[in-house]
């Protein structure tokens, strides 16, 4: 299949193309679009063959249900049933933006979207060429992050092109993401709001909002046999880099010295080495195959922005053995540690 690459300008957005890319979603096509999170990898969501055709070019699971993206409040309640005051005041609160909720489904919503579930996630994107083109797809566009299933969400059009040239219909090029992790994900169908996926929106922050909040225990890396995590797609390792991935913690000065020991011990055995670290700590490593700043301690968000992109790159350069600092910052902190742990599978050295 010949992918279509079009760049488009978030400020001065260009209508025709948008149409364009909005009736390759309405003839039942594939659409990777920018959002404010990652890039996503549209399909028409009330159409069961589009969503197939998603769970193919990614190679992921079809249990693993879809994230529907709608562009005004009034379609919500065209896809969910049962939208309580809680959720309305979080939709006036966070959306447009990073947070995805569920709700009981509505039968316009083909099962193929939803994994079997009887249940729909929901979002709203803050980007304004996701929403016209959400709008010029007829208002309601499943979309999983656009990359191959076992890689890193993509946050630049390059990433999606890596990852799904020649497999979807059109790629919108429209720079890279702001945030870089994907959309924190609250079960809205019990009487208290549970976190299921952490990110750039805090339990807290939906606290401050609810005065009540409740953490599904896969939030925090609990990966005690049997405890199945609520969101399916929690459950599967999302992305192991091809060399081996370590977190280290600890204070910064053990953390420093005993990863220099280990990038030392792995080039004397003849390996790739790649190291993880802060704009803070960069300067204090020697002789790594790969040294990456990830961004500033001090700036979380510049953390985020960042993670996903320099594992691609840990990649590209054929680590070996890659080393880790944590980044457990204030806010933001959780979701960065969440995809990193689970990147690392566990893997975690306490010096
Ligand atoms: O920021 C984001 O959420 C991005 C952009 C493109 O919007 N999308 C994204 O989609 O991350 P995806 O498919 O990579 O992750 C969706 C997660 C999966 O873990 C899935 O299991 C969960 O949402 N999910 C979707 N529908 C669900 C439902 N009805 N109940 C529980 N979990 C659900
Ligand atoms: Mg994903």
């Amino acid at each position: 299949m010949d992918t279509k690459i079009v760049k488009i300008d978030e400020n001065a957005i260009d209508h025709e193309a948008i149409k364009a890319a909005g009736d390759v979603i309405k003839k039942g096509g594939l659409v990777a679009f920018p959002t404010e999170t990652v890039y996503g990898l549209g399909g028409n969501a009330l159409d069961p063959g589009a969503s197939r055709k998603i769970y193919e070019a990614k190679g992921r699971p079809s249990d693993n249900p879809l994230i529907v993206h709608i562009y005004r409040m009034e379609d919500l309640y065209e896809v969910a049933a049962d939208v309580s005051n809680d959720a309305i005041k979080l939709a006036d609160k966070f959306w447009p933006g990073p947070l995805t909720m569920i709700f009981n489904k509505k039968a316009i919503v083909p099962g193929e979207t939803t994994g079997g579930l009887d249940t729909v996630a929901v979002r709203m994107p803050d980007n304004s060429i996701a929403s016209e083109f959400i709008k010029a797809s007829g208002g309601f566009v499943a979309a999983p992050s656009a990359n191959l299933s076992g890689r890193p969400s993509p946050t630049s059009a390059a990433h999606v092109i890596e990852d799904m040239d020649g497999r979807i219909d059109m790629i919108i090029d429209g720079g890279s993401s702001v945030i870089g992790l994907e959309s924190t994900i609250v079960d809205m169908t019990g009487d208290v709001p549970m976190i299921l996926r952490p990110g750039y929106i805090s339990g807290e922050m939906v606290k401050d909002v609810l005065f009540k909040v409740d953490y599904d225990p896969a939030v925090f890396g609990d990966v005690t046999e049997g405890l199945r995590p609520k969101a399916p797609g929690m459950k599967y390792r999302h992305y192991a880099p091809k060399g081996e991935l370590m977190i280290i913690k600890g204070d910064r000065d053990l953390v420093v010295r005993y990863i220099q020991e280990r990038i030392t011990g792995g080039l004397e055995q003849g390996k790739r080495v790649g190291i993880i670290a802060t704009d803070e700590t960069a300067g204090y490593y020697r002789d790594a195959t790969l040294l990456k700043s990830v961004g500033a301690r001090e700036d979380e968000e510049s953390i985020a922005r960042h993670l996903y992109a320099v594992l691609r790159e840990c990649d590209d350069s054929d680590i070996d053995l890659i080393f880790s600092e944590d980044f457990d910052t204030p806010r933001i902190g959780q979701a960065i540690m969440n995809r990193l742990i689970k990147a690392a599978g566990h893997n975690i050295v306490n010096v």
